[in-house]
């Protein structure tokens, strides 16, 4: 069966295990301005008023929250934020603080005008949240001091600075945190025309040459997803580098694609075992998340933001109030015949 093609090494958590190494050799291919960023047009033309904005009132710019699946440009915008502002860049992120002392020493360090950056911000622990709420509100800090009995409360003044907050599910995030940006900007997948410039911007960065149809047909097979556009071309850098082409085409670029199995339309074969194990124990569904987590022996978190946005969005899969179901589209796809 066709599927069979598409067992073996579980890719996907190879890439999440291998993201910030990934991130550090990314760091040239991230664009740097607004005008480097490609695509999310709407996103860029309103965030750029408001930085022209907090530019001519000489203020912070208001606290913004970026949310979308994995992989958009969240990270990458709010560092283009921070520079079009001209100011200092901190980041933090959302599991690694655990210790409301450990944010009261990150709000500390700002200075005027600064840009703190919290990624997966969904993940800090609600009484840590609390801690922003004064400092977003009234850039103001409560923090407790002294021994039990003999506590007291103080109040610190903190420079206006600029929160930006990055998450893969605005719905986790408390309302009274969600309520305290003043913008909300929510990221797109990206279309093909857009991939297609991204895939040309990076092999520019690579410094290797890429035909037209070559960047096309890795635009197509990216699941609308810079990241997973650029790990492609890499990957396809090395096969057109050891075979000694002296430029990326679409016999090489075909090639290394059918090697790395991604299918036409992006699938790999995490996406395959993940479909076909609601197709075989479940018969195709409606299945709760839970019992799908526990046959694949995935997190629920892992499977809602890596596993499930893109077969969302593409129609492959549903959800419905009694569970997921993966929909005759993608039985199509598989080339499965459905069970009635
Ligand atoms: N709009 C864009 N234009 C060009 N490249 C982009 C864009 N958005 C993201 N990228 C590339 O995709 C990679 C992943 O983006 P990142 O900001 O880390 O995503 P997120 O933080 O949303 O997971 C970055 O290294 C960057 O090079
Ligand atoms: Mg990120």
């Amino acid at each position: 069966m066709l599927y069979n093609d598409y067992e073996g090494d579980n890719m996907k958590n190879e890439i999440l295990s291998n993201l910030e190494l990934e991130e550090d050799k990314e760091l040239n291919i991230r664009p740097k301005t607004l005008e480097e960023y490609i695509g999310q047009q709407e996103v860029k033309d309103n965030i750029s008023v408001f930085i022209k904005s907090a530019k001519i009132r000489s203020e912070a710019l208001d606290h913004i929250l970026l949310y979308g699946p994995p992989g958009l440009g969240k990270t990458t915008l709010a560092n283009i934020i921070a520079n079009e502002l001209g100011a200092n860049f901190k980041t933090a992120s959302g599991p690694s603080i655990e210790k409301s002392g450990d944010l009261a020493a990150i709000l500390s360090t700002l200075e005027p005008n600064d840009v703190l950056f919290i990624d997966e911000i969904h993940r800090m622990p609600r009484y840590i949240e609390e801690i922003l709420y004064p400092a977003m509100e009234d850039f103001s800090l409560d923090i407790i001091v002294g021994s039990e009995g003999a506590s007291r409360s103080i109040k610190i003044n903190l420079p206006p600075f600029t929160l930006i907050g990055a998450t893969t599910r605005a719905g986790d995030l408390s309302s009274p945190l969600r309520d305290r940006f003043g913008i909300i900007s929510k990221l797109k997948y990206y279309t093909e025309e857009e991939l297609f410039l991204i895939a040309k911007r990076t092999s520019k960065v690579l410094n290797v040459e890429i035909s037209d149809e070559a960047a096309r047909e890795v635009a197509k097979r990216s699941r609308g997803t810079p990241r997973i556009c650029n790990r492609l071309l890499k990957r396809i850098r090395d096969f057109a580098l050891v075979y000694e082409k002296d430029k990326i085409d679409l016999d090489i670029t075909n090639e290394a694609l059918k090697r790395l199995k991604v299918d036409k339309i992006g699938l790999d074969d995490t996406d395959y075992n993940f479909l076909m194990s609601i197709i075989e124990k479940f018969n195709g569904g409606p299945v709760g998340i839970d019992a799908i987590a526990n046959s694949i022996g995935e997190e629920i978190s892992t499977i809602e933001d890596v596993y499930e946005p893109y077969l969302l969005q593409n129609g492959f899969l549903v959800r419905t109030s009694r569970g997921r179901v993966v929909t005759d589209k993608a039985y199509e796809h598989l080339n499965i015949k459905k069970d009635v």
